[in-house]
């Protein structure tokens, strides 16, 4: 079966990390269709929408899409909306997945292996903003709804792992949002009988993550409280240059480095292309290729050990020269076993 790829780079080194995973792919052997779509700020410098509708049905009309960076202005722009903001509401990418795991030779806290399941369509970041003279209110929606189908996705993805599902709120102060995201999820959990569950204050979590991280298999949180704890997770892991996300939805999935456009380095060929790869492989987990998304992420793992990495990370290899550094280790791997994946 040949997949249907959607690319979309986006602004600054999303340009060189994505022409990095798109490499890796190509790697693999993989009967891949690239559809090439475009977004972000050149986008909109360009054609006036920082979203053409046709880069929304290319994501559509595709298996999975890879997802660069996009820069977005600090102050606002008018016409201009951060283009993955929006295409989570519009496809409705309900999970955000981010995984955070130790790797050899990066400074990573050992034994940290767990999988953060943050609630991406509503919360605080559902849009319902106003402000009232000197008094501005950001309302935070919580639906029974939205808990379940996130819900749903930690526990079957922790039967796929370790068996630990950690429900983190705030429920004791936000008591009507955070107590039905809470109760819905210890609901849904009776449904998942082999998952064990247990539950955590989110200012106890930011501080049980860094004293034992290693304690951590699937977290589900809300969109806010995911975002802020899957940073520290990253920072854990050993930096932004080795965090991939992924944005599924019912109808589409769009997989994407955790680190934004990096204009201070864009253009300087010397970006870290880990985060992105390892999102190719995330992209290749949901389209069920396992095998070859492990022997990638087995790959990076033997890079990094042998210190073959960028600068960000201690090393001296170029963007181009850290993604071969990954395919040679690839085809080695592929090699050893045979090449039976492709
Ligand atoms: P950033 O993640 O782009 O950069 C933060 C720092 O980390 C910078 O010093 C950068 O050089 C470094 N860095 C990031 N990724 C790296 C990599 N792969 N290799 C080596 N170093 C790396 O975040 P920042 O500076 O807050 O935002 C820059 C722009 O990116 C803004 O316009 C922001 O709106 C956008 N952004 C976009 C995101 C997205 O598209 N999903 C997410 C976060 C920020
Ligand atoms: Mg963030």
């Amino acid at each position: 079966m040949t997949y249907r790829i959607c690319c979309i780079p986006g602004d600054g080194i999303g340009i060189e990390t994505i022409a990095a995973a798109c490499e890796v792919l190509d790697a693999t052997g993989l009967p891949m269709d690239w559809v090439h779509a475009e977004a972000g700020w050149g986008t909109f410098e360009r054609c006036g929408t920082p979203l053409p509708k046709e880069t929304i049905e290319a994501v559509t009309s595709c298996d999975a899409t890879l997802f660069g960076a996009v820069s977005s202005p600090l102050s606002p722009v008018e016409g201009y909306r951060s283009p993955i903001v929006r295409l989570r509401r519009e496809l409705d990418l309900y999970a955000n997945l981010r995984p955070a795991r130790a790797w050899p030779g990066v400074g990573s806290r050992p034994g940290i292996d767990m999988l953060i399941v943050r609630e991406n369509s509503e919360g605080l970041y559902a849009g319902r903003e106003r402000t009232n003279g000197e008094t501005a209110i950001t309302e935070r929606v919580i639906t029974r709804k939205g808990s379940e189908r996130i819900a749903h996705v930690a526990f079957q993805l922790a039967k796929q792992r370790r068996g630990r599902v950690t429900v983190v709120h705030k429920a004791n102060v936000l008591r009507a949002t955070c107590g039905l995201f809470r109760r819905t999820v210890m609901e849904i959990g009776h449904a998942y009988p082999g998952v064990t569950i247990d539950e955590m204050l989110v200012d106890a979590m930011a501080m049980r993550l860094i004293l034992e991280p290693e304690r951590f298999d699937v977290i589900v949180t809300t969109n806010l409280f995911g975002d802020i704890l899957s940073d520290e997770a990253a920072a854990l892991a050993g930096g932004i240059g080795l965090a991939p996300s992924g944005n599924i939805g019912d109808r589409a999935s769009i997989f994407e480095p955790v680190h934004g456009s990096a204009p201070d380095i864009a253009g300087q060929g010397i970006a870290n292309p880990t985060a992105s790869i390892l999102a190719a492989a995330m992209l290749l987990d949901h389209l069920k290729e396992s095998l070859i998304a492990t022997r990638i992420r087995q790959a990076v793992g033997c890079a990094l050990a042998d210190g073959a990495s960028t600068q960000d990370l201690g090393g001296i290899l170029s963007t181009g020269e850290a993604t071969q550094a990954i395919i040679a280790r690839y085809q080695q791997l592929d090699n050893n076993d045979g090449g039976e994946s492709t």
